[in-house]
């Protein structure tokens, strides 16, 4: 598969040979105008792309000839006259060679066109980068490093890349890289380092030195790559960084500071709001309750009065009545009916007619006990205005002697019209010992409670009270059987505000004055609830 091109001369093969791509010359030696070795000279001064095969035929076979024929760039001789066998087998191995010729310098291109890719890489790198033989001579260099020193490639090439001890020579590194690069070749491992300096102008710049060993197969170091880097600006950066760091940390701690404090004080005027509501509200209530106890107390007095004189008025009636009864009697039974005339007879009929239409034994019996009803009636009145005025004293706030049973008895008196129609209350009071305290505050706390505890109920319910003294203190239990709190609201019943109530039920008011007023009295409040059984509250109070 060869197309052959005959000329007659060397001149017509060159003149051949240029215009056609032409992978292998066979040629004499001897011709007329130019000669087989002339030729191939001339084809070798060619920077062809590809490569051509020469073969030279000559009768000439002196080994000084066939130096001559290798010379001119030959690759092959054939001696005349030839073996055209031989001639066939020279031509292919000729062209076997062309064809690796071909391969190899495929290949060969390859590298370089990858070798320029690197370098352009190599040299728009940031990076300083210069390597240097195991004398420390400057193998080879990119832009940045070039820059940076000011040289040309030409000038450093060869160089050497420190400045030696005795400073005959100049470098082109620092010292602490030379430095770097000895401990490289001493620990056989990368060394990298960091460099702070003062440029001309007295800034302080950073620079991060690398230094990295290149090994042969046997492991020996016959390279070093130096990796040279301003990292300045990123120093910059990161210090600016860490200082808006250390900025939003301290932020964040005031602003934690700050929450905490808010936090607090939110809490306090809760509290506050707390005491002034309630305190507001008992100072209203103890005013009405005292207005209505003096309004009611007078009229009480004079139907009470009036009703006993009332008594003495009716056991005088029904006194004068029983002498009115004798007389009727015996005008009917002693005497005769002829005596007495008939309009008297007629009267006698008309009282005996209106006494049993009216029943008058049952109303002479009755009128009694109405009155006496009356009168339990108003005892109970004043009793309810006492214990009124003993719940609250406006205006009256100081520490008293107080038995501290009567006090959640007269409480109980006031929430009662509540209670009865929803509890059963249960009493247990234990003998107590006085206890100095703020009494209409405690009754306060008792009356939370109790309202709670009616609150909790749903149907009907019961609420225990007990009272005992114990290891110097009073203690007061409040039970119900209500609906219970749940385990994650026990904690906040005594938060002001905390309500589970419906709108305008509960303020959320109650456990929190209760807590504060039991805190008032350095005593304790305790709470033990289940969820459908019931809720029991624990007082203690100091005896002193
Ligand atoms: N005996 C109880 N049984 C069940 N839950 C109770 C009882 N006592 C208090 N609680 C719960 O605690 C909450 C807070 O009670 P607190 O007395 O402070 O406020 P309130 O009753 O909701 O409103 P206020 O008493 O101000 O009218 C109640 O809403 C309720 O959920
Ligand atoms: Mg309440």
């Amino acid at each position: 598969g060869h197309r052959v091109l005959a000329a007659e001369n060397g001149i017509k093969a060159w003149e051949l040979f240029q215009q056609n791509d032409i992978e292998m010359v066979i040629t004499d030696w001897i011709m007329p105008g130019m000669d087989g070795l002339a030729l191939c000279k001339k084809i070798r001064s060619l920077a062809n792309e590809s490569y051509t095969y020469v073969i030279i035929l000559t009768a000439k076979d002196q080994k000084e000839d066939l130096v001559e024929v290798f010379n001119a760039g030959a690759d092959d001789y054939i001696a005349k006259p030839f073996d055209p066998h031989e001639l066939n087998a020279r031509v292919k191995t000729g062209a076997r060679i062309v064809e690796l010729e071909i391969q190899h310098k495929d290949i060969a291109n390859i590298l370089i066109e990858s070798r320029n890719k690197l370098k352009i890489v190599f040299d728009s790198l940031e990076e300083e980068i210069v390597a240097i033989d195991d004398k420390f001579r400057i193998v080879s260099a990119n832009n940045a490093f070039l820059r940076n020193t000011g040289a040309t490639f030409q000038e450093i090439i060869g160089k050497p890349c420190f400045q030696d001890e005795n400073g005959s020579s100049t470098g082109f590194c620092d010292k602490k890289v030379n430095f770097l690069a000895k401990r490289v070749i001493e620990s056989g491992t990368p060394q990298h380092s960091l460099d702070t300096y003062s440029d001309k102008h007295g800034e302080k710049r950073y620079k991060r030195m690398n230094c990295l060993p290149v090994k042969d197969e046997a492991g020996k170091i016959f390279q070093l790559v130096i990796v040279l880097k301003d990292i300045t600006d990123d120093k910059i950066r990161e210090e600016k960084i860490k200082a808006l760091n250390k900025r939003m940390q301290e932020t964040s701690d005031e602003i934690k500071v700050k929450n905490e404090k808010l936090e607090y004080t939110l809490k306090q005027l809760k509290n506050t709001q707390a005491q002034i509501v309630q305190a507001e509200k008992m100072a209203s209530v103890g005013q009405l309750a005292a207005g209505v106890a003096h309004e009611i107390n007078n009229p009480t007095g004079f139907v009470s009065s009036n009703l006993k004189t009332l008594a003495d008025y009716l056991n005088d009636i029904n006194r004068l009545i029983k002498q009115y009864r004798m007389l009727i009697t015996e005008l009917k039974d002693n005497n005769a009916e002829d005596k007495i005339t008939s309009s008297i007879e007629k009267l006698l009929d008309q009282i005996s007619g209106i006494e049993k239409e009216i029943d008058l034994d049952f109303i002479m019996d009755d009128v009694m006990d109405l009155i006496n009803d009356c009168r339990e009636g108003t005892k109970r009145i004043k009793k309810i205005v006492l214990d009124l005025k003993d719940f609250a004293h406006p205006g009256e706030d100081k520490l008293q002697a107080t038995d501290i049973n009567k006090g959640i008895e007269s409480t109980l008196n006031v929430v009662w019209n509540e209670l009865k129609y929803k509890a059963t209350v249960t009493k247990d009071y234990g003998k107590l010992p006085i206890v100095k305290c703020y009494p209409q505050q405690l009754n306060q706390v008792f009356m939370n409670i109790f309202v709670n505890a009616v609150q909790a109920i749903e149907k009907r319910g019961e609420i225990r009270i007990s009272t005992r003294a114990d290891n110097g203190s009073v203690e007061v239990r409040i039970s119900d059987t209500g609906v219970g709190i749940p385990k994650e609201n026990i904690s906040k019943i005594f938060d002001p505000f905390f309500t589970t109530k419906e709108v305008g039920k509960g303020t959320g008011l109650g456990m929190n004055i209760a807590h504060n007023i039991i805190k008032k009295h350095n005593g304790t409040i305790n709470v033990e609830s289940e969820v459908g059984k019931g809720t029991t509250f624990r007082i203690r109070i100091p005896v002193n």
